[in-house]
């Protein structure tokens, strides 16, 4: 795959063992569930380092005063693609709890694997937020760019998604459609089956969080 300037692929062993049980077929919904929030924190930790609306404010010690950088408040919306991206959601909370969060639903036609959406509640002032969108698989890339283009309709400047396991085709996609936005991918995978699934993957990441199949 080419490389990209707004592409960043993790390559750290925590991350790398936690999805080496992610994908193993014999992993209940219940730890899959936690893995992805595990890898999430992990992912959230590294996708801010740059970005992050911040101020300065003045705190006391019991000694003295200092200034000290801290993150805006409510200045940061995830965003999570339904249904896998929930998954992703209490991951980010767990650093930052009063993020708000808004809900875009896409599912893929399984015939031409176009993104079709379905829902989209976004929350009030998102167009001045940073805006975590999440979904744990990035295949063709179709659902991203799309939940990216109706991100940018109403006003989003300050982008980044973050996804678990990606394809070549799907991060190309993504990176070159939207040059703007950061894309955060914990692991790349080989490639995508005739069916747009990644290989070696996980499956279908909605089932396995929900334990609907
Ligand atoms: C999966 C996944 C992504 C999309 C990725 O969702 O969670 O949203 O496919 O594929 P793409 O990169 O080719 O667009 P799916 O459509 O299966 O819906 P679900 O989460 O409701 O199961
Ligand atoms: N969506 C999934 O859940 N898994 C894939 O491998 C591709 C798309």
């Amino acid at each position: 795959m080419q490389t990209y300037n707004n592409v960043f692929i993790f390559d750290h062993p925590l991350i790398r063992h936690k999805i080496a049980i992610l994908r193993d077929e014999k992993t209940c919904t219940k730890e899959f569930r936690e893995l992805i929030e595990e890898i999430t924190i992990l992912m959230t930790y590294e996708c801010l380092r740059e970005g992050v609306p911040t101020v300065t404010k003045t705190v006391k010690t019991p000694l003295e005063e200092c200034q000290q950088t801290v993150v805006l408040d409510n200045s940061i919306a995830i965003v999570p693609i339904l249904r896998a991206g929930l998954g992703m959601v209490s991951g980010i909370q767990v650093v930052f709890p009063s993020a708000r969060v808004g809900h875009i639903g896409m599912y893929r036609d399984e015939e031409t694997l176009e993104p079709k959406e379905y829902y989209c509640k976004l929350p009030e002032g998102i167009e001045e937020k940073l805006v975590l969108l999440v979904d744990p698989m990035l295949a063709t890339g179709g659902s991203a760019c799309d939940a990216i283009d109706l991100l940018k309709k109403r006003g989003c400047k300050n982008i980044k998604f973050m996804a678990i396991i990606g394809a070549p085709e799907g991060i190309s996609k993504v990176a070159e459609a939207h040059p703007d936005v950061n894309v955060y991918v914990s692991t790349l995978d080989r490639q995508l089956d005739e069916n747009g699934y990644i290989l070696p993957g996980l499956g279908d990441a909605g089932d396995r969080l929900f334990g609907t199949k």
